[in-house]
């Protein structure tokens, strides 16, 4: 029947932000895990039917006891924890394999993936995502640019100044209609499917429409250390619950 899933990607390394003894998405914000935050923002929408979080295979004992631990055990149920892939695609994969093995899903059911790091992603964001995947298929979050983008192909010299006007920065969700995500997935070649890493530009290579969904300035991705102090910034502002 017809379902959506939130899919938290979790199963990277955090490997620019340089903490040594766990993923960056386990660091502390305020006073909770940086993904206890992003979960958080699923739980509480109820357009999600279910929540599928993805992590390292060494994180998810410690992943269940977090969401236990902060969500409690009623919550708990309606939240799976999953392994990861080695890239993000295969984390990707994943998720809809754990679908597929575990959901009866129709050609309506939507998939909402969203990064663990992003833990400012508002309600209306993610029903937006939703509404806008039933409706076209496929979104994408994305903000206008501030800045000039400038192309250098060599790292040298500017290539070009491509038009601001027609230039966003792309951030999640990005949702996706299940059935036809599973399509074009399964129609990429090998050397496709290790160079394509965004399942949108798939998408846009394909010739499949994908929907722009208004993102936030600051919705955004806790990347280096700097970006972990700017979010503590930011939860007295954006977030009410510290
Ligand atoms: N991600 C994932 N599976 C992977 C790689 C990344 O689920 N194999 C997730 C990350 O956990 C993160 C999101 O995708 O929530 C955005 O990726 P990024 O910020 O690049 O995370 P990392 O890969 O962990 O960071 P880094 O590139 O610094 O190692």
């Amino acid at each position: 029947f017809q379902m959506v899933i939130g899919a938290i990607f979790a199963g990277g390394i955090g490997s620019r932000m340089g903490s040594a003894d766990m993923p960056k998405q386990y660091l502390q914000l305020g006073s909770k895990p940086i993904i206890v935050h992003t979960i958080e923002k699923f739980v509480v929408n109820p357009g999600i039917d279910r929540i599928i979080v993805l992590c390292p295979k060494a994180w998810i004992a410690h992943t269940k006891d977090l969401v236990k631990k902060y969500l409690g055990e009623a919550i708990a149920e309606k939240i799976n924890v999953v392994e990861g892939g080695s890239t993000r695609n295969g984390t990707l994969e994943n998720a809809l394999k754990f679908i597929n093995e575990n959901f009866a899903i129709d050609d309506d059911s939507v998939i909402v993936t969203h990064d663990a790091v992003r833990p400012f992603v508002t309600h209306r964001i993610i029903d937006e995502n939703i509404e806008a995947a039933k409706k076209y298929g496929a979104c994408d979050t994305v903000i206008p640019a501030t800045d000039t983008i400038v192309r250098s192909e060599d790292g040298e010299n500017v290539s070009s100044i491509p038009t601001r006007s027609e230039l966003y920065q792309g951030q999640t969700p990005q949702t996706f209609r299940i059935k036809e995500l599973e399509g074009v997935l399964n129609s990429l070649t090998e050397d496709e499917k290790n160079t394509l890493t965004d399942a949108c530009k798939i998408y846009t290579i394909k010739n499949k429409p994908v929907r722009i969904v208004d993102g936030e300035v600051f919705n955004i991705k806790i990347t280096y250390t700097y970006d972990l102090k700017v979010a503590n910034a930011l939860l007295g502002v954006v977030n009410n619950d510290k």
